[in-house]
């Protein structure tokens, strides 16, 4: 017996160290830490939770949810917390440089190959995704729910024919024919947010001005970013915000999206979280009481972005986050979470196909999603450190009130080499 017992603890000790503790054994208290506090990402939230409920009932769901679009607050309390050894069970965190500049690279993730090999999941996500949560050693650190398009652009069909304008092909028509058009009608061609939402304004605008490869350059150190390709985006921001509402700084995501919705704006350019406030918030039908098309002059270009969640070391129930993870990867997961949160599924085995869970708008995403090219969001921080991303934001409010292209290139260039992405 004894010999017995010794051989369990002998196993518990390892696989504790490894972070992996019998999942199914799973109790007590869960922390989840996200940023989704309403609407489609809450009850997208709440539909895992549910499930997870049902079939682990002995654990209790803490949720840890921190209001603010994009997770700008969710960060930095999250940040106070690892770094103070006060880690959540388990935290949302984009897939990329989100997760490796930071957070891997500090060695505060624990790797979860165990659970990938348990569940065939090497094989079921796609292997661009799989390299972005991976490190050089084949060390897996998070498990991705979805995959969000960042360059979409939102309308409302009916809207549009009623102030006798098209969906514009491209940046230019939009600023010399679109613009025009209807502010003389008294409509605002674009609504644009706050800071974050203005930062993911100007990576479609960036994608459209230099191309794909160009724009994946800006984040290898390829392109220039005082080169005039490079300073163009910013006189190309400079128009688009011209014809943008005055009051951006002062309105969430939401509070924009709602203004195409309710018919007193034209334009939006927002993630596809919008098709889920769009869906579950306002109870709309895709293509007619929302339209979308790709951001102007990024047709056939799918800018990407995943949601995942880890684990960190020391995580106070580590059996409870093993089976958390576990779940959030199956394809049943997936197909509760992704048709309210407006996202597709990552996981290849998920229903997809299926037209009666997936409406008009998540096929034509996952089309464009299947046969486009792919780039990473800045915004979202699939591409760039968090370190880049946190001065961005102060170059972005900079140039929202100068509108000075030269010095706001020449501060992302600075910022640039200081956040290690020249080399
Ligand atoms: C993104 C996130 C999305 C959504 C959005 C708006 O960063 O990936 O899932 O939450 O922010 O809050």
């Amino acid at each position: 017996m004894k010999k017995v017992l010794s051989f369990v603890l002998a196993l518990t000790l390892i696989a504790g160290m490894f972070g992996v503790v019998a999942a199914q054994d799973a109790s007590g208290e869960l922390e989840i830490f996200s940023w989704w506090t309403g609407g489609g990402e809450e009850a997208g939230l709440n539909a895992l939770i549910a499930r997870f409920s049902e079939l682990y009932p002995n654990v209790t769901i803490v949720n840890s949810a921190v209001a603010g679009g994009s997770g700008v607050n969710a960060r930095a309390v999250l940040t106070t917390r690892m770094l103070g050894g006060d880690p959540p069970d388990t935290f949302q965190v984009h897939a990329g440089e989100e997760l490796n500049a930071l957070w891997v690279n500090a060695g505060l993730m624990e790797p979860l190959n165990n659970i990938y090999e348990a569940n065939g999941w090497l094989e079921q996500f796609p292997q661009g995704l799989l390299d972005l949560i991976t490190d050089e050693e084949g060390n897996i650190y998070v498990v991705p729910v979805n995959i969000h398009r960042s360059n979409v652009l939102w309308y409302v069909p009916s809207k549009l024919e009623e102030w006798g304008v098209t969906v514009p092909a491209d940046w230019n028509e939009f600023v010399t024919t679109t613009c025009p058009t209807l502010q003389a009608a008294g409509v605002t061609p674009l609504t644009v947010g706050e800071n974050w939402t203005q930062a993911h304004l100007w990576e479609s605008v960036a994608l459209a001005v230099l191309g794909e490869e160009a724009y994946n350059g800006l984040w290898t150190g390829a392109t220039s970013w005082t080169s005039p390709e490079a300073v163009a985006v910013w006189d190309t921001f400079a128009q688009v915000l011209a014809c943008a509402n005055d009051d951006m700084n002062a309105l969430s995501w939401q509070d924009a999206s709602k203004r195409v919705a309710d018919g007193e704006a034209a334009f939006n350019i927002m993630g596809d979280w919008a098709a889920g406030y769009f869906l579950v918030d306002l109870a709309l039908t895709p293509g007619e009481g929302f339209g979308w098309a790709a951001s102007p002059g990024t047709d056939g270009v799918f800018m990407m972005l995943s949601d995942t969640f880890g684990q960190p070391k020391g995580a106070p129930n580590a059996a409870a986050v093993q089976a958390w993870l576990g779940f959030l990867g199956t394809g049943e997961a997936q197909d509760l979470f992704n048709p309210v949160k407006g996202s597709l599924p990552a996981n290849t085995t998920a229903d997809i196909t299926n037209g009666e869970l997936y409406n008009a708008y998540f096929q034509s995403a996952y089309e464009d999603w299947t046969t486009n090219a792919i780039v990473g969001s800045q915004a979202h921080g699939a591409v760039a450190p968090p370190a880049f991303s946190n001065g961005f934001a102060s170059i972005i409010a900079s140039f929202q009130a100068d509108r000075d292209s030269a010095t706001a290139s020449a501060n992302t260039a600075v910022l640039a080499l200081q956040t290690g992405m020249m080399q």
